[in-house]
């Protein structure tokens, strides 16, 4: 591809797909119909390059109608943004959603992360390629999915006037195949609850269920539609329009019942409601779960009559310094891996003075083995909207931004509607609640990049930049998205401010430990029993946790806690609290609340060489120490896993050490924690181990 403005024209469909997203060309410097005005009146500068922001949403609109981006296609989105043309190609790349070479509209996505792995994925990938050829062209292998509950799984994306996605959850080889290129539909408009695992034939062509996502403007519409549990129907949120910025991604959840040439829905092959993957769910003694499973997620009268909304009163009634005097006393940490006391940050946000603030929801739940963002979205979708507007009215910002990962189409259907809802009903808007105070929020899909969940690497992303995190200082309180005050927050961070302001911070604060206040979601999954997200006080042992879940199916060998990030486990020390203080003085950690159980079935020496891959793959690339180390990271961990060596263990150490002191972000800096711990903790490679 040419790096330059070419005479590469888009085609027709592409042209329309982006102009209906960013509203048709008014000048011929946008890439419109030349006029006489056009060679008297330069228009773009400035006002064009404001919009570079919408680079990312853009890129997804031509990927999501052909199936990738060409060179015109390209070319035209950057004369309509005016974007060089380099740039917009370091982004298309960067994203592995994105193609910019040709491929099939159909493209399956088969997960060989850690869980799955775990779970049958080498077979599922077996067979896959037996059918469909090599990599690359309608299958490739993919990061975790977050759908780790029903390892194995796979997702596939089907691009077109109304794209779809039909997830594949426990994903089984295939027998032969048997139909056409376009097979039955998996679409559910019915919102008839499936609870069942369906074992789905992913190397076949199974058709995939249709989503509208062009041309509306998502303030318009919005009906708050209560079809059957666990489903949101095909009518949500639409509106006219079709002017720029609009993008209706209410209905990406593949559940309008459409197959991909827009026809009628055929055979029902739906997803299994949220609550399928909370083994717990209907426990009374669930605090942040306690919605899923009992609420339908698109309704804003069941989520209201749930107690929907109360928090927000509240914060109103006690003003912003209330609201953040109660997140400091409550002793809230981040949830997303850093562990960092959320009232500071808030408090941190609101005392700057440069305006706008901004507010970032990190839904992007990429680390392998965590689904839980996935489920609360999907399972209780309006608890987000309204802690959003908590986190967003005491920090002073009003605008939020909410970057949901792109492998996630149902969560953001579930989302797009609930804001477009609580938007018509004044719960967003230029008045929330009639309280004076103005708060919206837009979704931000994501397109493939661990890294971009890294809290500096999201804004990148926003602005329309490759998704690189920035040095720090400045943090993002002060300099974040736009160069302004910023506050980001994980998921499962924010609802946690709905029991703080509902119930009282002491009331809060006396669940847990004095260092880790509240309750968690832990991700179990592997080869466990009952895999699914779990919700425990924290101070509850691992091993609580793994009874709960109905322990390891065969021998236990290994636990790793915190993910790919994180570190292992062993069976004789299942006695650890899950707390932050608590792992960390085990020397592991809690991360995100990835707990990935491995019985002896499981080669350790495989997870490890995938977790290498992993971040070999993810690293950005931007400093040396990150993008060169993991690379021998992982060619040690091959020659390890044929053959142990001192010398390659002394050289893993090295390199762990230089990732770990002179990396740019937590990415480098915690890319050997799982491999030092495997050799340290579990004698992995030791000459016992070898093979
Ligand atoms: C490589 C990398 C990936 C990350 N991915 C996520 C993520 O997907 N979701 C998340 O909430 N935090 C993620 N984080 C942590 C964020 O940088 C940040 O700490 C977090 O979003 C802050 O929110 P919290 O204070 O509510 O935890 C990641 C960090 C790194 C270094
Ligand atoms: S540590 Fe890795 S992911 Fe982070 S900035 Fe450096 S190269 Fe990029």
């Amino acid at each position: 591809m040419d790096l330059r403005f070419s005479d590469a024209e888009p085609s027709a469909e592409e042209r329309a797909a982006i102009d209906a997203f960013l509203g048709a060309p008014t000048t011929g410097w946008e890439g419109g119909i030349r006029s006489d005005g056009d060679l008297r009146v330069a228009v773009g500068g400035h006002e064009a390059r404001d919009r570079r922001d919408l680079l990312l949403p853009a890129l997804h609109a031509v990927n999501d109608r052909i199936g990738w981006i060409s060179e015109g296609a390209l070319d035209y989105i950057c004369r309509r943004l005016t974007v060089p043309p380099a740039e917009a190609y370091g982004v298309a790349t960067f994203y592995s959603l994105f193609s910019t070479k040709p491929r099939p509209a159909r493209v399956l996505h088969v997960c060989t992360d850690l869980a799955c792995q775990a779970r049958g994925a080498d077979a599922v990938r077996r067979s896959t390629e037996e059918r469909l050829g090599p990599p690359g062209m309608s299958w490739q292998p993919s990061p975790c999915l977050g759908l780790c509950e029903r390892a194995p799984a796979a997702l596939a994306l089907q691009a077109g006037e109304f794209p779809g996605a039909t997830v594949y959850g426990p994903a089984e080889p295939a027998p032969a195949p048997t139909g056409g290129a376009n097979g039955s539909g998996a679409a559910n408009g019915s919102g008839a609850a499936n609870g069942a695992d369906q074992a789905h034939d992913v190397g076949g062509a199974a058709g995939t269920s249709g989503t509208g996502t062009t041309g509306t403007t998502s303030g318009a519409g919005g009906a708050d539609t209560t079809s059957g549990a666990g489903t949101i129907g095909a009518t949500s949120g639409a509106g006219a329009g079709g002017a720029g910025r609009a993008q209706d991604l209410s209905r990406l959840g593949g559940l309008s019942g459409m197959d991909a040439t827009g026809g009628p829905a055929l055979a029902e092959r739906a997803e299994p409601p949220a609550e399928h993957a909370v083994p717990q769910a209907g426990d009374p003694s669930l605090v942040l779960l306690r919605r899923v499973g009992i609420v339908d997620p698109a309704s804003l009268d069941d989520y209201r009559a749930e107690g929907g909304y109360a928090a927000l009163r509240e914060a109103v009634r006690i003003g912003p310094a209330g609201v953040i005097r109660e997140v400091l006393e409550s002793g809230l940490v981040g949830r997303g891996g850093a562990a960092f006391p959320t009232g500071r940050k808030w408090e941190a946000t609101a005392r700057q003075l440069d305006h706008p603030h901004y507010l970032v929801c990190n839904a992007d739940e990429s680390e392998p083995g965590t689904f839980k963002d996935r489920v609360i979205m999907e399972g209780d979708p309006y608890a987000l909207v309204e802690a959003m507007t908590i986190a967003a009215y005491a920090t002073g910002c009003p605008k939020g931004y909410l970057y949901i990962r792109g492998e996630y189409p149902r969560a953001i259907g579930r989302m797009a509607h609930a804001i477009d809802v609580a938007r018509a009903r004044g719960l967003l808007g230029a008045d929330v609640m009639g309280q004076g105070f103005a708060f919206d929020i837009e979704i931000r899909r994501g397109a493939g990049a661990y890294i971009c969940g890294e809290e500096t690497a999201i804004f990148n992303s926003i602005e329309g930049f490759r998704g690189e995190p920035r040095s720090k200082p400045p943090f993002p309180v002060e300099k974040g998205l736009f160069g302004k005050p910023t506050v980001v927050n994980n998921v499962e961070t924010l609802v946690n401010v709905l029991p703080i302001l509902a119930g009282g911070a002491a009331a809060y604060a006396a669940t847990g430990t004095e260092g880790s206040t509240g309750t968690k979601l832990f991700c179990v999954s592997g080869t466990v029993a009952k895999p699914g997200v779990y919700e425990l006080p924290f101070g509850a042992t691992l091993r609580e946790l793994l009874t709960l879940s109905g322990g390891a199916t065969g021998t236990l060998r290994a636990v790793l806690l915190g993910g790919a990030a994180g570190g292992f486990v062993r069976p004789d020390e299942l006695d650890v609290p899950l707390t932050f203080e608590g792992t960390r003085a085990a020397g592991t950690t809690l991360g995100s609340g990835v707990v990935l159980v491995l019985d002896d079935s499981v080669d350790l020496a495989h997870i490890l060489l995938r977790i290498a891959e992993f971040f070999r793959d993810e690293s950005c690339g931007q400093c040396v120490p990150c993008r060169v180390g993991t690379v021998r990271q992982e060619e040690a961990l091959h020659r390890l896993s044929r053959r142990p060596t001192a010398g390659d263990i002394a050289l893993l150490r090295e390199v762990g050490q230089a990732m770990r002191d002179a990396s740019i972000c937590g990415l480098g800096q915690t890319a050997w924690n799982a491999v030092e711990s495997a050799i340290d903790r579990l004698g992995v490679f030791s000459p016992s181990e070898a093979s």
